[in-house]
């Protein structure tokens, strides 16, 4: 079972300037919540409660003032501030110390996910012994993303960063498992043109090996990267519409760590002085209201 899991929520966030100037993107908000909350809730759905969150040099006051260790939530949050992009495999060498001998999931800060399945696929995902897996959704635009071919029993054939010739519409999401190879393979990895080591330079390694699988996330789930401005506007009304319809929050940390049974109306009611008198905090107090 993999049990650690790292957020790479650093990056400079140039193509959302000015908004990103003073604070990092991740902590923009995605309608109701900043938007580290949803990736995190992510590995906390995968039952992966040591996690690594690595920020921008100079950020990290601005991400423990929200999450400020992983107490109210029953997990264990660590933060390692990168110095500069350097690419996301770096994760891999500046969390050496964290990964220690066991396998690591990693999700991108900026990566939204939500469907039926997702928890299961999500824990079938943690299962992972050996090489490494990617998780693949179809898109309209894959010359934005990392691309994966695959063939007929779902193997990857060939994978390419936003490749400008049309290689398939599968994009690889920001949500990856590895062995513990991966800290061995990320330290060899040379910069590419644009001057960062690459996540499909590292992918490549294991596919050369015969050890990298993919997962397929239907038409049922949705998967949306907010790397623009008008990405957030979308992702935000998608949340909205979601949560205005169900009464249902999508990543309440809180939530998911109670159903869990990680913590208990106590850390709730934590939880509630400390983000105050809010909407976030009424939907809290009617967790525990039963
Ligand atoms: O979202 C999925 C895509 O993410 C994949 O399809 C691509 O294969 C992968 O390369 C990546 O592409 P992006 O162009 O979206 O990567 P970006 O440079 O925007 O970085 C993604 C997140 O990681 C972002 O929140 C910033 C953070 N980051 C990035 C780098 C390069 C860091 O914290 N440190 C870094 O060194």
């Amino acid at each position: 079972m993999i049990k650690k899991g790292i957020i790479l929520a650093g990056g400079k966030g140039t193509r959302m300037s000015p908004l990103t100037k003073a604070v990092n993107k991740q902590l923009l908000p995605i309608y109701d919540k900043p938007l580290i909350f949803y990736p995190l809730s992510i590995l906390m759905l995968a039952n992966i409660k040591d996690i690594l969150i690595i920020v921008n040099k100079g950020q990290l006051n601005q991400y423990k003032k929200i999450i400020p260790n992983g107490n109210n939530l029953g997990i264990k949050i660590t933060y390692i501030e990168q110095d500069k992009p350097r690419g996301l495999p770096d994760a891999f060498v500046i969390g050496e110390k964290f990964i220690g001998k066991e396998n690591v999931a990693m999700i991108l800060g900026d990566n939204f996910f939500y469907g039926q399945n997702l928890t299961t696929k999500l824990l079938e995902n943690t299962k992972l012994k050996k090489g490494a897996r990617v998780v693949l959704h179809k898109v309209t635009k894959p010359e934005l993303f990392g691309v994966a071919k695959i063939n007929k029993n779902n193997r990857i054939i060939s994978i390419k960063e936003k490749p400008k010739k049309y290689l398939s519409d599968l994009a690889i999401t920001g949500l990856y498992f590895f062995d513990n190879k991966v800290v061995k393979y990320s330290k060899k990895l040379k910069p590419s043109k644009r001057g960062e080591v690459e996540i499909v330079d590292l992918l490549k390694i294991y596919k050369s090996k015969k050890q990298l699988s993919a997962d397929l996330i239907g038409r049922g789930g949705a998967w949306l990267d907010t790397g623009s401005i008008e990405d957030f506007y979308k992702t935000s009304a998608f949340v909205s519409a979601i949560e205005n319809r169900q009464g249902f929050k999508i990543a309440c940390l809180e939530e998911i760590s109670l159903n869990k049974k990680w913590i208990n109306k106590r850390e709730i009611i934590n939880s509630i002085k400390f983000y105050g008198n809010c909407d976030y905090s009424k939907y809290l107090k009617n967790l525990i209201k039963k």
